[in-house]
């Protein structure tokens, strides 16, 4: 599309359009922005799926790892079709593959990029990050070492689920806690989009995971997902509770709440755990308890979104059957906001989807 003033061409999108402030719903704008282009090595994708996460909370807040500056397109996941290839991208999917993208970018030299785990890169970006564009929208730049082609077992809006929140819980359960059949899990912030997918992932994996919740009907919704137990975060017994039921603490905790479930994940995992941490919604800084880590030998871990290798067993998940994203509603793309007010308010039970193009 062309804009009818200047002529340029333009694509819709979800973007922040300020950062900062006690309203970060007040900095969302759904506009024309400047079509992107390919760069060397680097596709175009019409997008016809995205999904939300806190993450574009955050940049609304002002809250990134790269400084805001100017508007930028929201959105880290999205699925859809290759549109266009730029120079030097020989061996990537043609135009019109069906794909899902991996947000994870790289410097692509560097030992971690090399050992094709970006995420540990010193020069790590993802996309919706400056200075790349968003998904929300309906074109969007990528690397083309980012595209996992889709096979036909796994819609649009089901892959647009998977590249932040899916991805992070994957990799928190199985590369970073490295949790089997038989294992025991505590998930924190049930309601969450990382919290869910760890708890379907859990019940497709045979671990037995139990959650928290700050709100009864999210502790309900996770436990007719397959927890096996769910607790207010406040709940004083819930320590003493959980060590009873899984004789001795859970093998891991997966945190993502930061300050406000802290010292439950520490009471919680058995000597010798791991508390795996991805997030820290409510603040970063609990108190260490570093005597409760070293006395108990826990190991304590960060990790952030996953590989593309870990994004690839995800959609293998889905097209076998044995996964299937919880999707809480999908809304048009000039009806983005009201997906981002359910999210701002907690409300969502699974993952917030935004219909770019059919
Ligand atoms: N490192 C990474 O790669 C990565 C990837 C994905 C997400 N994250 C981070 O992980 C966090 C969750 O992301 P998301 O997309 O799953 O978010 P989300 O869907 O918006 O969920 C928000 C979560 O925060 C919890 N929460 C918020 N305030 C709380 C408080 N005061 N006390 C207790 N719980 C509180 C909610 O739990 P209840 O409502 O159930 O109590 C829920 O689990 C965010 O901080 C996000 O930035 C990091
Ligand atoms: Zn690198």
């Amino acid at each position: 599309m062309r804009c009818p003033l200047c002529y340029r061409r333009v694509v819709r999108a979800v973007y922040a359009a300020r950062f900062g402030g006690d309203h970060p719903l007040s900095n969302l704008a759904i506009g024309d922005r400047p079509d992107p282009r390919p760069a060397a090595g680097w596709v175009l994708v019409r997008v016809t799926a995205a999904s939300l996460n806190h993450h574009d909370l955050w940049t609304l807040r002002g809250v990134s790892s790269q400084p805001l500056t100017t508007p930028q397109v929201l959105g880290c996941d999205a699925a859809g079709r290759v549109e266009e290839l730029g120079e030097g991208t020989g061996g990537a999917p043609a135009p019109g593959t069906r794909v899902v993208v991996h947000s994870v970018i790289g410097c692509g030299v560097c030992p971690a990029c090399l050992a094709a785990d970006p995420g540990v890169c010193h020069r790590l970006s993802l996309l919706g990050e400056p200075p790349h564009g968003g998904t929300l929208a309906e074109l969007v730049a990528v690397p083309a070492a980012n595209l996992i082609p889709l096979p036909d077992g796994v819609g649009d809006e089901a892959a647009a689920c998977l590249p932040t929140a899916y991805l992070t819980a994957y990799r928190m359960l199985f590369t970073r806690a490295r949790l089997g059949p038989g294992t025991f899990v505590l998930v924190q912030g049930a309601g969450g989009g990382v919290a869910t997918a760890a708890i379907l992932l859990c019940v497709q994996a045979g671990i037995e995971v139990h959650v928290t919740s700050r709100y009864a009907a999210k502790r309900q919704a996770a436990e007719e997902l397959g927890a096996a137990s769910a607790f207010d975060p406040g709940d004083l017994e819930a320590a003493r509770v959980l060590v009873e039921r899984t004789g001795g603490g859970v093998d891991a905790v997966l945190e993502t709440v930061g300050e406000a479930t802290w010292g439950l994940s520490l009471r919680s995992v058995r000597p010798g755990g791991i508390v795996v941490v991805a997030g820290a919604t409510s603040g970063p800084n609990p108190r260490a308890q570093l005597n409760r880590i070293f006395w108990r030998q826990l190991t304590v871990v960060g990790t952030s979104m996953g590989t593309r290798t870990e994004l690839e067993r995800l959609v293998a998940l889905c097209a076998s059957g044995a996964l299937r994203p919880l999707i809480d509603r999908v809304v048009p793309l000039d009806e983005a906001r009201s997906a981002f007010a359910a999210l701002a308010a907690g409300e969502q039970r699974g993952k917030l989807v935004v219909r770019v193009a059919r």
